[in-house]
């Protein structure tokens, strides 16, 4: 059964913009809606299988639960010193931000409206309305800035509402734990006001919501399906898996400004970590910190709820291979 995709956003979006309505907060409650949006444990005692009523209530739970009230509005974006600005305003990823947030909402959003279990369909849902306003947050960033942005596209809704949603999910699963890391080096290096960084922590802290969500949601749709559908689902993780490894080579090749080809993401990570830092990170650096921000930043949420596997495992496993003191972690021991 699908639902009106339409209906269930303007619902959505009707309850949530009154529970924003008009009020600015006070540092007080800001503070706490924060703290909020990274703690949470369900109070149901004993195990949270996957597929069961109690783990998907959890799941929910959750996420409305940690549900943080922010309004971009009202966000005061801090003048910056001209060399910050220019650092801000020349880092190559404000259309494919934005366009990726466009994205992620309208998938999101036609996902769940193909969902029948009415609390997981307004929990997916309700995360299509976050990215949407992640999308107005970086708009206003963009404005406040004078950044200019390459014309949006049309966004169309997706003809196969499943496999967008896993290539949207996924994608923020890989996006999300480097972000975690070159954000971490971002604040470290001072390159850019704390105001700035302190704006776009909820933001982030959001981004991994959004993956646990994923990969709960992940566990219960597998526990939930008939078993003869299994097979083709797990070819289609598969088949997800196969297309993002190539496109996020061919997106490393593109974002190369001299014109030479790159053929591993390792550079753009690498090149990503010298936008945000003076620092000398090497790629073995930027693993470890990308490790250690992904626990952090899971530290606060139920144990019982799974957590995304798949980065943390290829990254550890690359990291077996560089002979590397792990000199984020002995600097986060000091
Ligand atoms: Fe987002
Ligand atoms: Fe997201």
């Amino acid at each position: 059964m699908s639902h009106s995709l339409s209906d269930l956003e303007a619902r959505l979006s009707g309850s949530l913009d009154d529970n924003l309505a008009g009020r600015l907060p006070d540092a007080a409650t800001v503070a706490a809606a924060d703290a909020r949006a990274r703690h949470w444990i369900s109070p149901h005692q004993g195990p949270l299988k996957p597929g069961s009523p109690e783990h998907k209530q959890a799941v929910c739970r959750m996420f409305e639960e940690t549900f943080n009230p922010y309004k971009p509005s009202v966000i005061p974006w801090p003048k910056l010193e001209p060399e910050a600005l220019a650092r801000i305003t020349s880092l190559p990823i404000w259309d494919i931000a934005v366009q990726t947030e466009g994205k992620a909402r309208l998938r999101m959003s036609a996902y769940a409206a193909t969902i029948d279990d009415p609390e997981m369909r307004e929990t997916i849902a309700r995360n299509g309305w976050e990215e949407n306003r992640h999308k107005e947050v970086l708009s206003r960033l963009v404005e406040a800035y004078g950044i200019q942005l390459a014309p949006e596209p049309e966004y169309v809704p997706p003809r196969d509402p499943e496999w967008a949603y896993l290539v949207t999910g996924f994608s923020e699963c890989v996006d999300s734990f480097f972000a975690f890391g070159l954000f971490e080096m971002a604040r470290r290096s001072g390159f850019f006001p704390q105001e700035l960084t302190d704006t776009f922590e909820p933001v982030i802290q959001e981004e991994c919501r959004h993956i646990l969500l994923f990969a709960n949601w992940l566990a219960w749709h597998r526990a939930t399906m008939p078993w003869w559908k299994r097979p083709w689902f797990e070819l289609r993780v598969l088949a997800v898996w196969v297309f993002l490894g190539w496109e996020r080579i061919g997106l490393a090749k593109t974002v190369d400004g001299e014109g030479r080809e790159r053929t591993q993401d390792n550079n753009f990570t690498v090149t990503g970590a010298k936008a945000v830092s003076a620092e000398d990170y090497s790629l073995a650096d930027i693993i470890d910190l990308c490790l250690i921000e992904n626990d952090r930043r899971f530290a606060g949420y139920d144990p019982r709820l799974l957590r995304p596997t798949t980065m943390p495992a290829l990254a550890r496993f690359a990291r077996w291979f560089m002979r590397k003191p792990n000199r984020m972690a002995q600097q986060a021991r000091a």
